[in-house]
């Protein structure tokens, strides 16, 4: 939990608010939080997501772990403390993003379960949706396509998850995605169909 620093604050109820905002815009609010080891797919299996609500008409925005480490958390390294910085403060986006509206998707290793849980308790119940893309260490180091994992086996990389850093699966995830064999297409209608089946694309 981060220190509250700031003193003499106060909470402001705004006039518009969260309802009425997903209210004009016809759609509930979501967090669809993707985790799983680099090279995975959540990225692509998110872009895809996100892609395919696009086009059915809903507002969704996307975080995505190497853009926001390159903005907003580029003061942020991958210890274990600012990786939970770096989740917590996603968090905080995502929320907000959720609140105003729109279906947000995340796209972050978060290896650790209590960075993942402490982000869950920050939405109203049923609006984080876990969904772990399921890939083996040998899928991705396989795929390797930033030629990292090469790097972290040849010690260039010290603390890389799933060589010499830890990834904490989430034990009740909303939705675990089988990204060893099935194509991207095929998991991101998965997802979709899960969003249906719990009526957050309902109007
Ligand atoms: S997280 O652990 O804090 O959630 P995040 O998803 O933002 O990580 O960033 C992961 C990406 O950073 C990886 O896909 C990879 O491209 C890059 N990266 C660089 N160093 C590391 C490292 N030590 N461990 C994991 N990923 C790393």
């Amino acid at each position: 939990m981060a220190e509250q620093k700031a003193t003499n604050v106060h909470w402001h109820d705004h006039r518009v608010s969260g309802e009425d905002r997903k209210k004009l815009k016809g759609q509930k609010g979501a967090v669809l939080w993707f985790t799983g080891l680099s090279a995975s797919g959540k990225s692509t299996i998110a872009n895809t997501v996100d892609h395919k609500l696009h086009e059915s008409g809903r507002h969704t925005y996307l975080l995505d772990g190497d853009n926001v480490r390159m903005g907003l958390n580029k003061n942020l390294g991958f210890s274990a403390e600012d990786r939970a910085e770096n989740i917590r403060r996603i968090g905080e986006v995502a929320k907000l993003f959720a609140d105003a509206g729109l279906i947000t998707l995340t796209a972050f290793i978060s290896p650790y379960r209590a960075d993942r849980d402490a982000v869950r308790g920050l939405l109203p119940e049923g609006e984080f949706v876990e969904i772990l893309v399921d890939a083996s260490l040998e899928t991705c180091e396989a795929r390797d396509p930033k030629g990292l994992y090469k790097k972290a086996r040849a010690g260039e990389i010290k603390g890389f998850t799933g060589i010499d850093d830890p990834y904490e699966s989430p034990e009740k995830p909303e939705l675990t995605l089988d990204a060893n064999t099935k194509s991207i297409d095929e998991l991101a209608d998965e997802v979709i169909a899960f969003l249906e089946s719990k009526g957050l694309l309902a109007v």
